[in-house]
């Protein structure tokens, strides 16, 4: 597996499988399906109430602890430095291990920054080997790392062919801050990416499918990927792009398909705002 170096010199696989939507009780079978056909990065959040399940396999699991990079995130009912530090040891406890790999921010709401205290304390404590933020924008995260003590190594955004996220990397590279993709394939009942023809048609001359030619395109943008997928031929499909090299010009032909590069969320809609503060906070 490719990896990557996060700004703190950890090595990150460049290639997960993330558990969204993943019901609780099939969550233990598909990560243990995932470990066996060679994932070794996987990414949940306390958000997806799947934690246990993913503790579970990775417990019962021949592939040693220190071979797996685990993710999670911290949720906006637990921002603020008190309620964080809560749920990082609870996510311990779920997850069933004494350290996380990279410990999020799951949305730029609530006590960020009080959250951040208590993820670099808990990084610090050797209970977090990463920490980083998601779903931050430019100018939060500028406003957000501008501000804090350590920066976050990791920024996960919706990112795939038609949501590149080419405007945020410069913001990112300014402070080595790497891009994780969610909705890689983008997510369930968007077949926009699956069955782009474009993809479909570079994947041709590689023996692969569009999925593969999305996700080999982000990998080879230094972006990590973690598809989700609750069948196994799939997740062997999905990890199944490290033999082949998309040419300059292929890599070219995919960005014209951009089509909303900051995403298909409005985060910034009072609407969407006022509904995750009064459901959440
Ligand atoms: N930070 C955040 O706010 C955030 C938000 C969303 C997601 N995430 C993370 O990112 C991960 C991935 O995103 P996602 O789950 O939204 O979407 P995704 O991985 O882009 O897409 C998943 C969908 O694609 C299907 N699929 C998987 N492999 C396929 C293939 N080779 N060909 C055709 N279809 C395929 C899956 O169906 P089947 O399962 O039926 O195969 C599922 O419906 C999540 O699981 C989660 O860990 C984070």
């Amino acid at each position: 597996m490719e990896t990557i170096k996060l700004s703190n010199g950890v090595e990150m696989p460049l290639l997960g499988y993330g558990v969204f939507k993943v019901a609780p009780q099939e969550c233990e079978r598909c990560v243990s399906d995932a470990l066996n056909v060679g994932y070794r990065l996987i990414d949940t959040a306390q958000a997806y109430f799947n934690e246990e399940g993913v503790g579970n396999a990775i417990s019962k699991s021949s592939v040693p602890r220190q071979d797996i990079f685990l993710v999670t995130k911290v949720w906006i009912s637990n921002a603020g430095e008190e309620k964080a530090a809560a749920s990082i040891d609870e996510s311990l406890r779920k997850l069933k291990t004494d350290y996380i790999d990279l410990l999020l921010i799951h949305q730029a709401y609530g006590d960020v920054f009080g959250s951040w205290r208590a993820m670099e304390k808990a990084y610090r404590a050797g209970k977090v080997r990463a920490i980083g933020v998601s779903n931050f924008q430019a100018g939060r995260f500028f406003d957000f790392a501008h501000y804090v003590d350590i920066k976050p190594m990791v920024n996960q955004l919706q990112c795939n062919p038609l949501v590149q996220q080419q405007g945020i990397e410069p913001i990112l590279a300014e402070h080595d801050t790497k891009m994780m993709a969610w909705g890689p394939l983008g997510g369930e009942g968007a077949e926009g990416v699956v069955k782009n023809e474009l993809l479909a048609s570079i994947g041709k001359g590689y023996g692969k499918t569009a999925a593969q030619v999305a996700l080999r395109w982000l990998t080879q943008r230094g972006i990590v990927a973690i598809p989700k997928s609750t069948h196994v031929e799939r997740m062997r499909q999905n990890l199944d792009i490290f033999d082949f090299t998309l040419a300059d010009e292929e890599m070219k032909r995919i960005a014209t398909l951009n089509c909303h590069d900051t995403g298909t969320v409005n985060f910034g809609d009072p609407q969407f705002v006022k509904f995750l503060i009064e459901t959440y906070g």
